[in-house]
């Protein structure tokens, strides 16, 4: 998988579960309809910044989300460039139902690459989820970061690293719970 973007050497031997669960997972990220309060404070409880949060956001620069994680948005927000709002609309219908699985890319522009056009896009009114235009707000606490992301990739790219480490330090099972793994796509 080439999708560009930093490096950085991954910390050995942390261990990891042997099980997952998606109702935990749910509870512990914060949902997409967060507002900007709700993010930065998730995100402090778990001691990554506000910087952090916002270079981990970048992250959003690949992948794709599901019509029912940002239909609200494209169709009751006002901080949205009506032109992406419309083609967003085009494969996201209003009602719910069909079409709530549909795919959209979180990176309008180069959704296979890992760069800093997501910021581009926040700063252009185009961020997909609400979570990702709370970023950037009239007047917002945290637009000088999406700002300097969005013009310094390099800037980003060593913050972006900066927090995955800080991200990969959070809490890790300790004495015999979990295990470290031999292949970290799956359990031993
Ligand atoms: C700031 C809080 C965050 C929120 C509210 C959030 C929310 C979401 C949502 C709703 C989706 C689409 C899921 C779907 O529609 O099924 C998504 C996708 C994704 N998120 Fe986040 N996210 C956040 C932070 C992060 C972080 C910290 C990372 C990694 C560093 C990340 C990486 C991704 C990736 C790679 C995808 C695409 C997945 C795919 O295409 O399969 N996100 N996120
Ligand atoms: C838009 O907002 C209205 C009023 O709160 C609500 O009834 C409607 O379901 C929302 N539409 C979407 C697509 O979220």
């Amino acid at each position: 998988l080439q999708l560009g973007g930093p490096n950085w050497n991954v910390k050995l031997g942390r261990r990891d579960a042997r099980t997952a669960s998606r109702s935990a997972a749910n509870n512990g990220i914060p949902p997409p309809t967060s507002n900007l309060n709700a993010l930065t404070s998730r995100f402090g409880a778990l001691g990554l910044s506000t910087k952090d949060l916002v270079a981990l956001s970048g992250s959003h620069t690949i992948g794709q989300a599901r019509c029912t994680s940002f239909r609200a948005r494209i169709y009751n927000e006002t901080n949205l460039d009506a032109s992406f709002a419309r083609t967003r609309q085009g494969n996201c219908p209003r009602a719910s139902g069909s079409g709530d699985n549909n795919l959209a890319p979180l990176d309008l522009q180069t959704p296979t690459n890992f760069d800093n056009n997501y910021f581009k896009n926040v700063v252009n009114q185009r961020g997909l989820l609400h979570s990702d235009q709370q970023l950037f707000l009239s007047g917002g606490s945290t637009n000088s970061f999406v700002s300097t992301y969005a013009n310094n990739p390099q800037t980003f790219n060593s913050d972006f690293v900066s927090a995955m480490i800080k991200m990969g330090d959070i809490s890790p099972l300790t004495g015999s719970k979990g295990e470290i793994r031999k292949n970290c796509r799956r359990i031993n």
